[in-house]
């Protein structure tokens, strides 16, 4: 069976985006593939996030996970710091990779130019820590978005260069992942083009029902269409994006007729996709919360990732050291 592997950053909440986007994706890809999934918290380290808060995205991460539907029997769900093989690799990988390179990393350079007062080295060595995430399991798929690609592509480089420098055929050459038409980007409800935290347009899975009815009242809109069948604005296009996700084909149709007969009244539209989004975040809601006041559930299953997690990654580093020259007496 073919393995893919995901991480992310551990920064809070996930929204709506981080569901249709790949979570959903994910879950069916348990069924299919010998899957990773797992929280990047040493990646998450190169902002300094304040100590209080790095446990709680860790713990919203997996809980979320959980709550959406991925199954800990199913795939290998762990957190990137519960396996130590990982920073031990990223040590000796670093020895083969170059300052020069490293520097002109579009993902570097842009971090580099936001926080200049924080350029360290570990943003520096940022893709070499992922490649290790990736090869560390000799993954053959990584499901990635476009801003992603590059550091794909520099796994491969690091992988092919160490084959190459030791003369072996070590580490397998890994592909992004593209979902095609499975891949669903959910639009913010501000009118910009994407569901972000950082935009602060998110509808997170963890709001309650109140939350999500105001959030979507909210939603930007306008005096309405003034001639028959006409182009709508980005920002109602987006409303209509994530009813087309979120609610039925006839639910659909009927506004896009109002639309285009110009006799859509927001207000009705609005209380219908809120509704259509509750009865999706919901469940998961409700499950979150349970998850997350069941500690002992989270130890288990962050204590069994790990343990799977250490079981692959510890041959890939024997292998690797061996490969290297190192031996034990
Ligand atoms: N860099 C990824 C992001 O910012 C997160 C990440 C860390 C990751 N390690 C990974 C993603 C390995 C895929 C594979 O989104």
């Amino acid at each position: 069976m073919q393995t893919v592997l995901s991480g992310i950053r551990s920064t809070g909440n996930l929204h709506l985006g981080n569901y249709y986007g790949a979570l959903r994706n994910f879950i069916k890809m348990q069924h299919d593939y010998n899957c990773y999934f797992f929280v990047a918290d040493y990646h998450s380290l190169t902002t300094h996030p304040d100590p209080k808060l790095l446990h709680q995205n860790v713990k919203s991460v997996i809980t979320e996970y959980l709550a959406a539907g991925l199954n800990p029997d199913l795939c290998t769900l762990y957190i990137q710091s519960d396996v130590p093989e990982i920073p031990e690799l990223y040590l000796l990988l670093n020895m083969h990779a170059y300052m020069g390179e490293l520097i002109k990393t579009p993902s570097f350079k842009e971090k580099a130019r936001k926080q200049p007062e924080n350029v360290n080295a570990g943003l520096l060595t940022y893709p070499v820590l992922m490649a290790v995430d990736i090869l560390i399991h000799r993954a053959d798929f990584v499901p990635v978005g476009k801003d992603q690609e590059q550091h794909i592509e520099l796994t491969r480089k690091f992988g092919r260069r160490f084959n190459h420098f030791y003369g072996v055929e070590f580490f397998p050459e890994p592909q992004a992942f593209n979902f095609g038409t499975d891949l669903i980007k959910i639009p913010g409800l501000d009118g910009s083009g994407k569901m972000g935290k950082s935009e602060g347009n998110c509808i997170y899975l963890k709001d309650d029902p109140k939350t999500i009815e105001k959030k979507v009242k909210k939603a930007l809109t306008d005096q309405g269409p003034t001639e028959p069948n006409q182009q709508k604005p980005e920002y109602i296009e987006n409303l209509f994006t994530i009813l087309r996700v979120v609610s039925a084909p006839e639910v659909v149709a009927h506004f896009e007729d109002q639309w285009n007969a110009c006799n859509i009244r927001y207000g009705d539209l609005k209380k219908q996709l809120a509704e259509d989004i509750i009865a999706v975040v919901n469940p998961i809601r409700e499950r979150i919360l349970e998850i997350e006041n069941n500690t002992d559930y989270l130890h288990r299953v962050t204590t069994m990732g790990a343990e799977k997690a250490r079981e692959s990654a510890k041959k890939t580093l024997s292998a690797a050291k061996e490969i290297m020259g190192f031996r034990t007496f």
